[in-house]
């Protein structure tokens, strides 16, 4: 049987595959909060339960978190894994949703049909097109392609803590010729790509304390140090005027772009003024001597994501806080070093604090940067796949997300990672009214399925 009849089953096949989506997306599996924990244990045993329908030796496996979900399927031609998220993030604020986030729809917009609900694109979505490949695949030719290890994790959108650990004692069993990781986009939400850059990440989380008490901003204005005051002077000065990041040693490792990388970014036309004017912006923000590629793609980063202190409530409150928070992450790429930016913010913060002021410290993850080595032929069959289907050729591209996995493929494994996904820029991941194309959903499956045909 051809493959021209696997695509063609995956297109009558469409309207039941979203069903199950549908039906997984209404499992509310937020990995970070601890509330949720027999949802992610539910979309565990979801998936399961349909990988084992399909005929596939799959079981839940626990770890001091949420558990994995491993499967085995196929004999002989090269032996490929495939890796995707069943985790999804919190729905705050949940004012913003149009909907339940939980009870996902099919809706018509004027760009097509998007199936709407947290996890729909990120990863749920895009997991599940490599499974409905696979289950086309064997109801056309009664078989696999070939050996098959799947690796579903639920706690990826929460750090992975239990990853490292539990590749490390199943290594045999995961070490494959390829791991495939769905989770990333397309380009410019049209150009096929397979994603070989990733930028790592270093979270911090810091609350300056001054006094030992909120105090009353008249009595005390004036004399009391204010720790907003002070948190603020430091959050100013993480970036010069040109927007290069001013912690001490932070640019070790930074590679320059090597020029044939830099040519070939060139040759993608990256259209950034459409890009920044869809989310409300026009002008780049990032080192103003980068490219705007660079700047999202292979330039470090740091961003505070979220900052408080003192009365924030309807109303007026004068007061002088006690206390002054803040969430701060940062990008990183080539060979840059965690745990040694780490340790240089924490100085750079002690140092610049005024008497009476004390700083407490607590880590959120780090992940180095992490590359693919697409030497290996199956990346050139895996693309011309891609360009096949899509009818566009497909790109090489870099993504400033991070997903800490594909380096510890290569460094736990010894497997190089090959991330493929289909992801438009608009699909609101992490945001309120996550949606993913019926387009993404649709031509992600036969891309697998074009993809699985091509590697074996
Ligand atoms: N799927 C994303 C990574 C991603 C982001 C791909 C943007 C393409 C475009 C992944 O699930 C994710 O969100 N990762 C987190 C890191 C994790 C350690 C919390 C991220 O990049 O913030
Ligand atoms: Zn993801």
């Amino acid at each position: 049987m051809s493959l021209d009849a696997v695509l063609a089953r995956i297109d009558q096949d469409l309207p039941a595959a979203t069903d199950r989506l549908l039906d997984l997306l209404r499992i509310p599996s937020i990995s970070t909060d601890p509330a949720f924990k027999a949802d992610c244990d539910r979309a565990a045993d979801w998936l399961v339960k349909d990988l084992q329908d399909m005929g596939i030796d799959a079981s839940k496996r626990p770890t001091p978190g949420h558990p994995m979900v491993v499967g085995h399927l196929g004999n002989g031609g090269p032996h490929l894994l495939f890796y995707g998220h069943y985790d999804v993030q919190p729905v705050d604020p949940l004012n913003l949703w149009d909907n339940d986030p939980f009870d996902p729809q099919i809706e018509d917009t004027p760009k097509g049909k998007v199936i709407r609900g947290r996890g729909s694109s990120d990863d749920k979505g895009q997991l599940m097109t490599f499974v409905e490949a696979l289950r086309a695949w064997k109801a056309v030719k009664g078989d696999w392609p070939c050996k098959i290890t799947f690796f579903l994790e639920g706690e990826e959108e929460s750090g992975s803590p239990s990853l490292v650990p539990f590749m490390k004692e199943n290594a045999d069993e995961l070490k494959t010729d390829i791991a495939l990781i769905c989770d990333t986009g397309l380009f410019e939400s049209r150009t096929p790509a397979i994603v070989t850059m990733l930028r790592g990440l270093l979270g911090e989380e810091l609350t300056i304390t001054a006094p030992s008490k909120d105090l009353h901003s008249g009595m005390y204005g004036g004399i009391a140090m204010n720790p907003i005051r002070v948190l603020s002077r430091i959050v100013a000065s993480l970036h010069d005027e040109t927007g290069r990041i001013t912690v001490p040693g932070f640019y070790d490792g930074v590679p320059e772009l090597p020029d044939e990388l830099e040519a070939q970014w060139q040759g993608l036309a990256f259209n950034h003024q459409a890009f920044l004017e869809d989310v409300g912006l026009s002008e780049p923000a990032g080192e103003q001597d980068r490219t705007p590629l660079e700047m999202i793609w292979s330039r470090p980063t740091c961003e505070v994501n979220g900052i408080w202190g003192g009365y924030t409530g309807d109303g007026f409150k004068t007061v002088l806080p006690s206390k002054a928070h803040a969430k701060i992450s940062f990008r990183l790429v080539g060979d840059q070093d965690p745990l040694a930016i780490r340790e240089s913010f924490r100085k750079m913060v002690t140092d610049m604090l005024p008497p009476d002021c004390e700083v407490e410290f607590s880590p959120h993850g780090a992940s180095k940067a992490s590359g693919a080595d697409t030497s290996d032929p199956m990346f050139e069959k895996a693309r011309k796949a891609l360009s096949d289907e899509w009818q566009i050729p497909a790109a090489y591209i870099g993504c400033g997300g991070s997903i800490p996995i594909a380096g510890h493929f290569q460094k736990i494994l010894g497997t190089e990672p090959m991330l493929i996904g289909f992801g438009k820029d608009d699909d609101q991941l992490h945001s309120p009214n996550e949606k993913y194309d019926m387009e993404s959903f649709h031509k992600g499956i036969r891309s697998w399925a074009r993809v699985l045909d091509a590697l074996t």
